[in-house]
């Protein structure tokens, strides 16, 4: 997708949006989550790789765009993979773990598609890769309102539907998973068990945005607010 086609495609949303503000607002729905700004994905990303990897781990980023995080990356073995640009490894997912990888990971950062059955694709695929102890963030997951979910982007900032993915990972036995409501809205687990496959099955075509509404009141979420609470993650 070249430049002058994105820019276009960013002029259409941007005027989309505004008639979104205008007229649909009142009909828009909010979760009453409050997405900060204090903690950023590659902070986050450096700081487990440093402090429980020694900066000597794998990190695998999947969706790279303009190198925004993988550039920021302190780490001695990093793949980006982005079938259109960023990374060192022009591949899309699929590609890569069915044709090209055979090694594992410690750290891997999920932020390519958004769309829900893509991001079960990936998420199913890092945790086959991934040591025991190793951990994935998600980015994307927290939405704010009801029209950045859309499959069919019609917002500057949408996340699709790639919140659904919490539904299934709440139900795992074998990671432990954290909330973390800042830049764009993250989770992260850790592998903390052998996986069982058997538990990665879920049907994501009944989700609404209510039921996610209602997601977000499980008082079973552990949230990483700051990067003290970060620290205290086993
Ligand atoms: C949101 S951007 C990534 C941003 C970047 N990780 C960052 O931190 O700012 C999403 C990227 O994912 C790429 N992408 C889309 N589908 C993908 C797939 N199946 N496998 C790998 N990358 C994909 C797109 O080309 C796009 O560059």
């Amino acid at each position: 997708m070249n430049y002058v086609y994105r820019k276009f495609r960013s002029l259409i949303y941007l005027s989309i949006n505004t008639i979104l503000l205008v007229f649909a607002f009142p009909f828009n729905k909010k979760t009453t989550i409050n997405i900060k700004n204090n903690l950023k994905r590659d902070e986050i990303i450096n700081f487990i790789l440093n402090k429980k990897f020694t900066n000597q781990g794998h990190y695998l980023e999947i969706g790279c765009d303009l190198d925004q995080t993988f550039s920021k990356i302190i780490n001695k073995n990093k793949i980006g993979i982005d079938p259109v640009r960023g990374g060192n490894l022009k591949l899309n997912s699929k590609d890569f773990f069915e044709d090209y990888n055979s090694q594992k990971f410690d750290m891997i950062f999920i932020d390519g598609s958004h769309l829900i059955e893509d991001v079960f694709y990936d998420t199913v695929q890092s945790i086959s890769t991934l040591n025991l102890g190793g951990y994935v963030l998600l980015d994307d997951v927290l939405p704010n309102n009801y029209f950045n979910t859309f499959r069919k982007r019609i917002t500057l900032h949408s996340f699709q539907d790639a919140y659904k993915i919490l539904f299934l990972l709440r139900e795992l036995k074998f990671i432990k998973l954290y909330l973390i409501p800042s830049d764009h809205g993250m989770a992260l687990f850790k592998l903390i068990d052998e996986p069982d496959f058997e538990q990665l099955k879920y049907d994501f075509s009944k989700i609404s945005f209510d039921n996610y509404l209602e997601l977000l009141e499980d008082i079973r979420f552990d949230y990483i607010n700051d990067i003290n609470e970060l620290s205290n993650i086993n």
